[in-house]
Order: C-alpha cells, then structure tokens, then sequence
C-alpha cells in the first residue's frame, strides 16, 4: 500500500523533473560558440532522459491512486554556461538524494519495481551530475 508520504514524493520528484527538462531544453537552445558544441550536446540529449523519467513518474502517480499535477518551476537559468553546469550539478545531486529517499519508501510498502526504478533513477542523475563535473574540468 503506498503512503501519501510515497505519493507527494512522486510528485515532487515529477515537477523537478519537468523543471530540468525545460531548463536544459531551453539551456541547449540559448547556448552559442563551438567550444560550448559539447555541453549544447549534453544538455539536448538530458532532456529526453529527464522526458523520461518524468513520464515513469507520471504513471506511477496514477497507478498509486494519485493524481500527477503539474506546477513546474519556471526560474529563468543562468545565462553564463559555466553557471548553468554549477547550478546543475546541484539540482542533479539534490535529485539523487531524493530518489534515495523515495526507494527507501518504495521498499517498506513493498513495492520493488518502483523501489529499483527510483534507485535507477539516482543513477541516472549522479551519472548526468558526473558528466557535468567533468565539462567543468
Ligand atoms: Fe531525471
Ligand atoms: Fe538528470
């Protein structure tokens, strides 16, 4: 049986995927200079990971008994493309803490498949942050 505590952790992680996806997409679309072509990259194949986790929590929403609401933050992102990779990093590494914390939940309901996908999903996200580091240099 999943907790309200599960369902609104869900629905966190649902907008803060929504709010990557649309910083990066918007990222990828404002940054300019060959020497930038690799995070441009980077940022424009994020968006259909983050797509994809976004839809995952959506669904899960719905076959938990929730409803997915949509109230993404729409903050406009640095302009300066070192400053994006540093605020991203941190939004990257806030995400895996969270999705530590939702397959923590996941397992005392006993929901396993969602347990294993939120702690896929951890990896995803400290794989993107790693990434990042590394173009920071
Ligand atoms: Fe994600
Ligand atoms: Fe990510």
């Amino acid at each position: 049986m999943a907790s309200q505590e599960l369902i609104d952790g869900l629905q966190k992680a649902l907008n803060r995927e929504v709010s990557t996806f649309l910083r990066y997409m918007l990222q990828a679309s404002m940054i300019k200079g060959i020497e930038y072509a690799p995070v441009r990259s980077m940022y424009d194949a994020e968006v259909n990971d983050e797509i994809g986790h976004a839809k995952y929590l959506a669904e899960k929403i719905v076959m938990l008994g929730g409803v997915p609401k949509l109230n993404p933050d729409l903050t406009p992102p640095p302009q300066e493309v070192r400053a994006m990779l540093k605020n991203d990093i941190a939004e990257e590494k806030k995400d895996v803490e969270h999705y530590k914390k939702l397959a923590d939940l996941a397992e005392e309901a006993g929901l396993i498949e969602l347990k294993l996908h939120m702690e896929d999903q951890a990896a995803d996200e400290e794989g993107h942050a790693l990434e990042m580091e590394r173009m920071l240099g």
